[in-house]
């Protein structure tokens, strides 16, 4: 099986290069092992598959910095062209989502977690072995259709952000008492884990639609702040869940001693919380002191203040874009726009 088609399955040596055309995701993860396909597919079948935030995000980025086509003759070609770069761009959706699900399924397998998008993680299913070897299969794939693009500035982006999601998970599970009460080391981890992959592959978007570093920096930017969002509300929902009482989250965090900005924001207002987190949270009496005291700080607030800013930062960003008027510039702006405040707003 050929991952995507060459020039003689139709794909043409257009200006854009050969491999413009579009294969859709589930294709391009086929095997030989057929065990091996059939395991890192798991999570593109219908009713397992994730929420897919970070496709949408890009498919939406792809359409605010596109560039208006004139009317006229040249307007035909240039379409043809606008289309080509439109599946380009798709494909970086898919390479994001691949990686994204590659490093899910080696997280479960790190976590020893048994639900995923609320069905039974792969790791349960197929046990451990299999679901590290799918992962890597889907990176694999990754590299592939990424190689396949052609731009060596767009590889080497999303080869970095594969460094930063396994520098980010090594900096969770190996912390020193100074790193764990750090807050710099906390929003370092923070942008390596879950806000690298978003930034890096929006500001792919901006380069292969040919824009200069000024517009593909603020697809960085506004990756990059959403990104930092989305887990900072993350972090706030994993003590609240959906109430806003504290104590009604997963608390799945902080059971495994990983401490986050709340608790980071609690220590700085009670110094002896921090006697408390270096004991560990092994003891669940120990979760409830810590607990306590994050009730009595203004932890979740200022966290949300936090979120809230890098939101307006991304905000920012799009509103920064250089003018169009074009309508489905504007409409898809207006969504990124309108994503930021759903990251703040969401209750899960
Ligand atoms: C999905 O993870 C999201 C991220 C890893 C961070 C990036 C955030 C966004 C692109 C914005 C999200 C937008 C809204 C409206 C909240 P996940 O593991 O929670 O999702 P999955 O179900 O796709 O695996
Ligand atoms: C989810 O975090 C995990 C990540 C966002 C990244 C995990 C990265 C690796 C395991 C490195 C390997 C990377 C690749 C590309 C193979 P979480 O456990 O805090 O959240 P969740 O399990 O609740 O979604
Ligand atoms: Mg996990
Ligand atoms: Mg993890």
């Amino acid at each position: 099986q050929r991952l995507l088609p060459t020039s003689s399955a139709g794909g043409g040596t257009g200006l854009l290069g050969r491999h413009h055309h579009h294969m859709p995701l589930a294709s391009q993860i086929r095997s030989k092992v057929p065990k091996l396909a059939s395991t890192a597919e798991y999570f593109f079948k219908v009713g397992v598959e994730g929420k897919r935030f970070q496709p949408t995000v890009l498919l939406l980025m792809a359409s605010a910095v596109k560039f208006s086509l004139s009317e006229s003759t040249e307007g035909k070609v240039l379409s043809i062209l606008a289309d080509k770069l439109r599946s380009r761009q798709q494909n970086i959706a898919e390479i994001t989502e691949m990686i994204h699900v590659a490093s899910l399924m080696h997280d479960d397998v790190l976590d020893n977690a048994d639900t995923r998008c609320g069905v039974r993680s792969l790791n349960l299913i197929k046990g451990n072995k299999l679901s590290v070897l799918a992962g890597d299969f889907l990176l694999s794939r990754a590299c592939v259709a990424l190689a396949a693009l052609g731009n060596t500035e767009v590889a080497s982006l999303m080869a970095t952000t594969v460094e930063h999601l396994v520098t980010g998970e090594t900096m969770q599970i190996s912390t020193s008492t100074e790193q764990q009460r750090s807050m710099e080391y906390y929003l370092q981890k923070t942008y390596y884990k879950t806000s690298s992959l978003i930034s890096n592959s929006c500001k792919a978007v901006a380069i292969l639609a040919g824009h200069t570093a000024e517009v593909s920096v603020l697809a960085y930017e506004y990756g990059r702040n959403l990104g930092l969002a989305f887990q900072l509300i993350d972090d706030v929902l994993n003590f609240t869940g959906t109430s806003a009482s504290l104590g009604n989250g997963s608390l799945s965090h902080i059971r495994h001693g990983i401490i986050t900005a709340p608790m980071l924001y609690a220590m700085e207002e009670f110094p002896q919380l921090l006697e408390v987190v270096d004991r560990g949270f092994g003891n669940p009496a120990n979760v409830e002191i810590a607990l306590d005291y994050l009730r009595k700080s203004h932890g979740v607030e200022r966290t949300k203040e936090l979120a809230r800013e890098h939101t307006d930062r991304a905000v920012k960003a799009i509103e920064s874009l250089p003018y169009s008027d074009d309508k489905d510039v504007l409409t898809s702006r207006r969504a990124l726009v309108d994503i930021t405040e759903r990251v703040i707003t969401r209750t899960k």
